[in-house]
């Protein structure tokens, strides 16, 4: 069976960009397609940081890995299809989940979804293999991020 729960949770501690890049890799490595990535947290917390870092671990150019804040959705290509979505200039709501069409994205199933300004979703219906990452902290402060399911 295809599944997130091997993915280690619990709380992690970033002192760095770089320390966030390694644990998104780190994340990135284990993905196996499927899998829905929630990521919350303020404006310059990391979390595109972290993606890039998936990306990396994906074989994705980390280079051409922004925050999709006009697209909304950027689709790659790597080792998996990751689409990275953008949720932070839309109304809160489903609303939000129909303006990116993510049951499109959803239909999917070989693919990885990463979500950043998830929390603008609202409690809207997704399949299993949901992880949430959160991350707490922004500025040159450390970063505390908690990955759950
Ligand atoms: N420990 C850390 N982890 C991640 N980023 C850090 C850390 N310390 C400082 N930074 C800086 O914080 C910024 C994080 O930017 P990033 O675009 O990844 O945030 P974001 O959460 O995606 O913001 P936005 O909500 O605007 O999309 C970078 O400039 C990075 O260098
Ligand atoms: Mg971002």
């Amino acid at each position: 069976m295809k599944s997130s729960l091997f993915i280690q949770t619990g709380e992690l501690i970033s002192s760095s960009p770089e320390d966030t890049f390694n644990y998104g890799f780190q994340l990135g490595e284990q993905l196996q397609g499927g899998e829905i990535l929630l990521l919350s947290g303020p404006l310059g917390a990391g979390k595109t940081m972290f993606v890039k870092g998936i990306c990396s671990a994906l074989g994705i150019e980390q280079e051409n890995v922004t925050s999709p804040s006009f697209t909304l959705v950027n689709p790659y290509d790597g080792r998996l299809r990751l689409y990275h979505v953008d949720l932070y200039r839309l109304d809160e709501g489903a609303s939000a989940a129909h303006a990116v069409d993510l049951d499109d994205l959803l239909s999917d199933e070989e693919g990885v979804i990463v979500i950043e300004w998830a929390e603008r979703m609202g409690n809207y219906p997704l399949p299993e293999l949901v992880l949430r990452i959160a991350i707490e902290g922004d500025g040159e402060s450390p970063r505390r991020i908690r990955i759950s399911t």
